[in-house]
């Protein structure tokens, strides 16, 4: 079965990565981007098949993944429909990029909405699905198979896409955010700038690893590591009295909101 991607940047390039590291042979996938350098790039860092060719893409691909931005989908819409093809499983994940709206261009086509996140190149990714009623049951399950060799999958309603993208699809910018500013604090301190980012960096991921284990809240897991009267806690009480959980809830809602915005765009 071969894969074949219209686009291949930051995210499609994550997710053909994360295919290779999950085994997936790179004789059965191809690409097509826009420019010839990056074509070259794919083929000779990946070894996988790419070209500026959308529409070699289109016809041999017996699945096809949409890794453009949306601003472009509305041309390899387009792109896809002239060429004439019979419908195959075609899975996009635009932003703002709704099955349905998908559907008024290819109607009746198996499509899935996906909302991937780049950490799935590592196997740990995220990726939040949504399925059009014309999508068989063995392609929804083959394609969230697929992407569970790369980490966890959730199907989600379209009334929550948005928040749940802003979490999980624009998450990681926000923990790398949170990252470097305990490095940077650390570094405010004197501690070494190397030193200070592989601290921070494998902090969170312990945390987050034992959050993932532990049977108990992350806010109950604060609470065991914080003795009263110990200096974890004194840390703890400038968390909690500053605004951070209200600066957080107005980061996904500023996101989710500019994701509608696409969407109505
Ligand atoms: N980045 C993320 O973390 C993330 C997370 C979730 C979802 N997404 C979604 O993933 C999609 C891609 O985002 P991205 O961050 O990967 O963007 P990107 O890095 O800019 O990649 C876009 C890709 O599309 C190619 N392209 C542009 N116009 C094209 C055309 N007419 N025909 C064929 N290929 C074309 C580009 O080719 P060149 O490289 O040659 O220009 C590039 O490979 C977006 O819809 C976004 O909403 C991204």
């Amino acid at each position: 079965m071969k894969l074949g991607f219209i686009g291949a940047g930051e995210m499609g390039g994550a997710i053909i990565r994360g295919l290779l590291k999950a085994g997936f042979k790179k004789e059965n996938i191809l690409a097509s981007v826009r420019t010839p350098e990056k074509a070259n790039l794919l083929a000779s860092t990946l070894g996988i098949a790419a070209y500026t060719d959308n529409a070699r893409v289109i016809a041999e691909a017996d699945r096809l993944f949409l890794a453009v931005k949306p601003a472009q989908m509305s041309q390899i819409l387009s792109e896809i429909a002239a060429s004439g093809v019979a419908a195959k499983p075609l899975i996009s994940m635009a932003l703002g990029w709704s099955v349905e709206k998908i559907e008024k261009v290819l109607p009746h086509w198996p499509i899935v909405r996906m909302m991937p996140n780049t950490p799935l190149a590592l196997g740990e990714g995220v990726t939040l699905f949504q399925f059009a009623a014309a999508t068989p049951q063995p392609v929804r399950e083959e394609v969230m198979k697929l992407f569970e060799s790369m980490g966890h999958t959730y199907e989600i309603g379209l009334e929550v896409f948005d928040v749940a993208t802003a979490l999980s699809g624009s998450g990681p910018a926000f923990v790398y955010h949170f990252i470097d500013g305990l490095a940077r604090a650390a570094q405010a301190q004197g501690l070494d700038e190397k030193l200070a980012r592989a601290l921070a960096i494998q902090t969170v991921l312990g945390a987050a690893k034992l959050a993932q284990h532990e049977d108990t809240t992350p806010a109950q897991l604060a609470q065991k590591v914080a003795t009263p009267g110990g200096c974890t806690a004194a840390g703890m009480e400038v968390l909690i009295t500053s605004d951070l959980k209200e600066v957080l809830c107005e980061t996904l809602a500023a996101t989710a909101r500019r994701a509608k915005e696409v969407a109505q765009s």
